[in-house]
């Protein structure tokens, strides 16, 4: 199946390692020019070398802290400048923030939120040029699941995340803009949390391996798959919609 991806210019929102990098790779591979950032130079310098490696298509990363609105925005018209239009917007980060002090509750709702809605704003026009526009959130089974953590805004925020892209959805249908988030479960990847977890607490990983009905974590370019296919033209009628990407780790019906 052609992804139909071949040409088109995506931002992604946090892209230097993880699922943001697993991304990046794919839809470049495809023929996407990117604009990534994340908050180190380092990462992002070296997530540009090797996309520039890639396929056709051009690559622009910067420096960001997306919890910064000003910066947030400025790199998200650099990029369209750059990438002289767009198409595919991906807000990957999060501020990951999972416990319940204050600082957490503001980090959750200043990256997963306030980042998201910022880039919107900055992106608009240009994704109302396109013709094959989508903004495509990543979210996290904790929108929906309890995990037997403390309370904690890590959660809240994602599902924050869900009803603003349904909103989104809904009012820029007529302008041809699709809006979906795509819900992680637990996945691997070399340095990423879980392996931290899989290193320090094996039992525990073990655990949740069981847990899965498939017996092992999800991975970084599985989950990179489901988001390049829905925030591409091929996954045109997927729209204001979460998608539970968990490989069956939540066993529930929706
Ligand atoms: N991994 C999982 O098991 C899992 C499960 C459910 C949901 N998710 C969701 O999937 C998304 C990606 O998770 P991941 O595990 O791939 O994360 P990760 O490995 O920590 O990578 C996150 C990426 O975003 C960048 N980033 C983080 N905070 C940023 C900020 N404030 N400003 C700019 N860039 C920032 C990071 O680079 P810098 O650190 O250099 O900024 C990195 O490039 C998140 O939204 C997460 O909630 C993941």
């Amino acid at each position: 199946m052609n992804l139909g991806l071949n040409g088109k210019r995506a931002i992604i929102l946090g892209g230097s390692r993880g699922i943001g990098w697993y991304t990046a790779e794919i839809l470049k591979a495809e023929g996407c020019s990117i604009a990534l950032c994340a908050r180190g130079a380092e990462g992002v310098n070296e997530a540009v070398t090797k996309l520039q490696e890639l396929g056709d298509g051009s690559v622009y990363g910067d420096a960001v802290d997306l919890a910064e609105g000003d910066a947030t925005r400025a790199f998200v018209k650099a990029g369209i400048e750059r990438l002289g239009g767009l198409d595919l917007l991906i807000h990957n980060a999060s501020g990951f923030g999972v416990g319940g002090s204050e600082d957490d509750w503001r980090r959750s709702f200043d990256v997963d939120m306030m980042a998201g809605v910022r880039a919107v704003e900055e992106a608009l026009p240009a994704l109302k040029e396109s013709d094959s526009a989508s903004i495509t959130f990543i979210g996290s089974m904790a929108s929906k699941y309890y995990f037997g953590r403390p309370p904690g805004s890590y959660g809240p925020a994602k599902a924050a995340m869900r009803a603003y892209a349904n909103e989104l959805a809904q009012a820029y249908g007529k302008d041809g803009i699709r809006a979906n988030v795509i819900s992680p479960g637990a996945v691997w990847f070399p340095g990423g949390s879980w392996d931290n977890v899989k290193k320090e607490n094996p039992k525990f990983y073990a655990g949740v391996e069981k847990a899965i009905p498939l017996g092992r974590l999800g991975t970084g370019e599985e989950i990179a798959r489901i988001i390049a296919f829905t925030a591409s033209p091929a996954g045109m009628w997927l729209n204001a919609t979460h998608i539970a990407a968990d490989g069956g780790q939540v066993a529930a019906v929706d």
